[in-house]
């Protein structure tokens, strides 16, 4: 009886080796034989298009699991996450007033316009889906995976999207950047494009206009060697920033140092319209930038900071406190670069607390550029 039974099993095990091993076998010489199609231009079979969605949306909602979500709400963050989608998603995806682009369109799965075709997503499956991209489709994932706040960033601002219509996408996508009509000569033989997708002065302002959300940097009165070192950081994958690398790798080395010089030369902005600061917070921060915290080991930040400085130092006087305190706190996280400069200042950031954090970044921001540190 016993003996029997263990036959069959035998078999049945036997069975399904070889059922197994057919299928393989047949896979293989389906793919050897060529007979598949991989055609883009044909679409997938209704059951295979179903198979492959359901599949992608359950993949999704188990790898997004043990992520939580930040307070989205910032403006900072959703006009941060315009002024990149216009250059790193629209082209695919199309935006309020900016069609898809019918060479994206002719992908397979062809891109779908996110203000009026996403699917349901939760904010943690959208950051998922930012940051890794999805194999086999197309959809590209994050250039510097280690900058989770910049991905923030986006799903900030998809969840505004839908509401947009054409002016509002431009308006918070260009920054108020007005555009010139081009002539026929000039469509003809210049490379800019009305997208203005390239232009600095989208995020980080011109002349005398700040940058409009602040989490960019304000670039004015920055000392060309730093700006310069940047940007060739951000070029070459040294500092990471999936916002800035692609936008660096554009310019030719001569771009970057015309550009460079171009936002040395203007003078710093008026300070912006800014929630009243906390005077004690920024006598604190004044303490901390001008003395130093001896008993933690941390210098005055006036040291390298100030109007005098190395020219391959940045200049904090009237930088954007939110800037200040992300960038901070991203080197106390331990994001770390390989730019010549980070290994000075990576120690220094990791040694402060959060609340000198606060204070030192509010202390600076308070100081009008142009007034008290004449930088
Ligand atoms: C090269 C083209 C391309 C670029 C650039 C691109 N995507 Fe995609 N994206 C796709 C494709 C293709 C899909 C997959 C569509 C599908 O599965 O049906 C996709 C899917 C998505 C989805 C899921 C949509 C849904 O309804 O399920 C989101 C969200 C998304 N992309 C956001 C972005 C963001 C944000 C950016 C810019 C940072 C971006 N994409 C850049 C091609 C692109
Ligand atoms: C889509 C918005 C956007 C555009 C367009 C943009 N930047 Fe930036 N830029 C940023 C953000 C955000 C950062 C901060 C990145 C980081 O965390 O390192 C930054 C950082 C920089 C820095 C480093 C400054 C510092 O204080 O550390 C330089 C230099 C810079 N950008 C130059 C440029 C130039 C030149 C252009 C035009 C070719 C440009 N940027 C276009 C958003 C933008
Ligand atoms: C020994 C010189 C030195 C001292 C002291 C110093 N820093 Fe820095 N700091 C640097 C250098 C160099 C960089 C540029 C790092 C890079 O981007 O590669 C920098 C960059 C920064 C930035 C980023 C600015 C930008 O535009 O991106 C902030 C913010 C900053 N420092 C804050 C502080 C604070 C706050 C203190 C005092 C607690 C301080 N630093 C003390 C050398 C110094």
């Amino acid at each position: 009886m016993r003996i029997e039974t263990r036959r069959r099993w035998t078999a049945i095990i036997r069975f399904i080796l070889f059922g197994l091993a057919a299928i393989a076998l047949g896979g293989f010489l389906l793919a050897w034989s060529g007979l598949y199609n991989v055609a883009a231009s044909r679409g997938h079979l209704a059951v295979t298009n179903a198979m492959l969605t359901f599949g992608m949306r359950s993949s999704v909602r188990t790898h997004a699991l043990g992520i939580t979500a930040p307070p989205l709400d910032s403006q900072d963050l959703s006009t941060l996450g315009a002024a990149h989608f216009h250059s790193g998603c629209a082209f695919c995806h199309g935006a309020p007033g900016v069609p898809i682009s019918p060479i994206a369109e002719s992908m397979l799965p062809s891109p779908p316009n996110l203000s009026t075709s996403m699917r349901e997503w939760r904010d943690r499956e959208l950051f998922w889906i930012v940051k890794n991209g999805l194999k086999y489709t197309g959809m590209p994932a994050w250039a510097a995976q280690q900058r989770d706040d910049e991905v923030w960033a986006l799903v900030a601002f998809l969840r505004r999207l839908p509401a947009l219509d054409a002016a509002a996408y431009r308006e918070l996508a260009l920054g108020g950047l007005s555009v010139p009509a081009q002539s026929g000569d000039e469509i003809a033989t210049t490379e800019g494009t009305s997208g203005a997708v390239s232009a600095c002065a989208r995020c980080h302002g011109e002349n005398r206009r700040g940058p409009n959300s602040r989490l960019v940097p304000v670039l004015h009165g920055q000392p060309r060697e730093f700006l310069m070192a940047a940007l060739e950081d951000y070029a070459h994958g040294r500092r990471a920033s999936g916002i800035m690398q692609p936008l660096a790798s554009d310019l030719s080395p001569e771009d970057r140092e015309r550009v460079a010089r171009y936002y040395a030369g203007l003078t710093p902005p008026a300070a912006p319209d800014l929630p009243p600061l906390n005077p004690e917070s920024v006598e604190r921060g004044r303490k901390l930038a001008t003395s130093g915290d001896p008993a933690a080991r941390i210098p005055g930040c006036m040291g390298c900071h100030n109007a005098s400085s190395l020219e391959a130092y940045p200049r904090l006087a009237g930088q954007h406190a939110v800037y200040m305190v992300n960038r901070l706190r991203l080197w106390k996280g331990g994001l770390a670069s390989r730019s010549r400069t980070d290994a000075i200042m990576a120690p220094i950031a990791k040694a402060l607390n959060e609340q000198q954090i606060d204070d030192v970044s509010a202390y600076f921001s308070s100081l009008n550029a142009a007034g008290k540190l004449n930088r």
